[in-house]
């Protein structure tokens, strides 16, 4: 973890909400994490889950190095209190009898919430919408949903959001594992914007599969079985029947400009008998192959300008809209 705040050029992205952890990595005592740059401090008290800005405003010291007690917590350098709404609530240093602490002495609270086995955060009082999951996943009885790992990359949330959303890389990057069976050529295919990011779907001989986007960086891909055993496809390992459906989930979030933590999940409505970790087997393979590849990239952000990077119509067109809404999101008055 960072011990400075960095300069922060991304402030559109406080808008919308981001995981900043696993639900396990948050506890009673506080945990800090970064996102956009900035330190974040999270704990759990009765009322649900607390994030708010990991400085002190007294001397700037990390309140995740300090403990939480009653939902209160208290700085690790003087020992102030602040409640979960951040406001200051004692100062061991006064006597009882000195006058109320002002309401100004306070620490920025963010939204939080848990859901989906992840804690997320927005630093924006009026964030954008909250992302929901395909086919109700988490909740469809038919459907088994897991996380197979989260993964931290050199690189833009940007950059890695643009690569899961991207499948002509597939038959270059991802020999033998998610192999577009008739690549490496690109049919074309439509993209549509939606109110909350964009959608499109591709199929290849053996699958259909169907992106949809939460933006900016929430990216589901719902792999559906159309041929069984066509194609050299990853979802395949387990025996494959029309209608199996695998959704593949990739969520990035900024920590900074220039690092991203991924979360991942696998859910699916077949093989229920089959182990997560056999599920799992080469996700991580996969994923290391992505991350090489996006952390060579130059430069580390996508750029505003449409024209910095060269285009094709066809095999590119739904990074074209992304990196529209990119530009929008980034332009829009608040
Ligand atoms: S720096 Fe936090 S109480 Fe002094
Ligand atoms: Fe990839």
């Amino acid at each position: 973890m960072g011990n400075r705040e960095s300069v922060m050029s991304n402030s559109w992205m406080e808008r919308y909400w981001h995981p900043v952890g696993l639900s396990g990595e948050v506890r009673d005592q506080p945990s800090q994490f970064m996102l956009l740059g900035q330190r974040i401090v999270v704990f759990r008290s009765g009322n649900g889950v607390v994030a708010m800005e990991d400085k002190c405003p007294h001397r700037g010291t990390a309140l995740s190095g300090g403990v939480v007690t009653d939902g209160k917590i208290a700085c690790p350098y003087h020992g102030w209190q602040f409640n979960s709404h951040g406001k200051c609530v004692h100062i061991p240093a006064l006597p009882e009898e000195s006058p109320a602490i002002p309401e100004r002495i306070r620490v920025n609270c963010y939204n939080a919430r848990e859901e989906y086995g992840l804690i997320w955060v927005a630093m924006s009082s009026t964030p954008e919408s909250f992302p929901s999951w395909p086919r109700d996943a988490w909740q469809n009885p038919d459907y088994h949903t897991f996380s197979p790992g989260t993964y931290m990359w050199d690189a833009s949330a940007a950059r890695a959001t643009e690569a899961a959303m991207d499948f002509s890389h597939f038959n270059f990057v991802h020999k033998g594992y998610t192999e577009l069976a008739d690549g490496p050529i690109i049919k074309p295919y439509e993209v549509f914007e939606t109110t909350d990011g964009m959608q499109y779907a591709y199929e290849d001989t053996a699958l259909k599969r169907d992106y949809s986007l939460h933006f900016p960086f929430v990216l589901h891909d719902t792999k559906t079985v159309i041929a069984e055993g066509e194609g050299i496809t990853w979802s395949e390992k387990t025996a494959s029947q029309e209608g199996d459906v695998t959704i593949l989930t990739f969520i990035a979030t900024p920590v900074s400009d220039c690092q991203t933590r991924i979360f991942s999940f696998i859910g699916r409505n077949h093989s229920l008998d089959v182990s997560d970790s056999v599920m799992a087997e080469g996700f991580d393979e996969i994923m290391d192959q992505d991350r090489i590849v996006v952390e060579s990239q130059l430069p580390v952000e996508i750029q505003d300008n449409i024209n910095a990077e060269f285009h094709q119509r066809c095999p590119d067109a739904a990074s074209l809209v992304y990196r529209r809404l990119l530009s929008e999101a980034k332009h829009k008055r608040t």
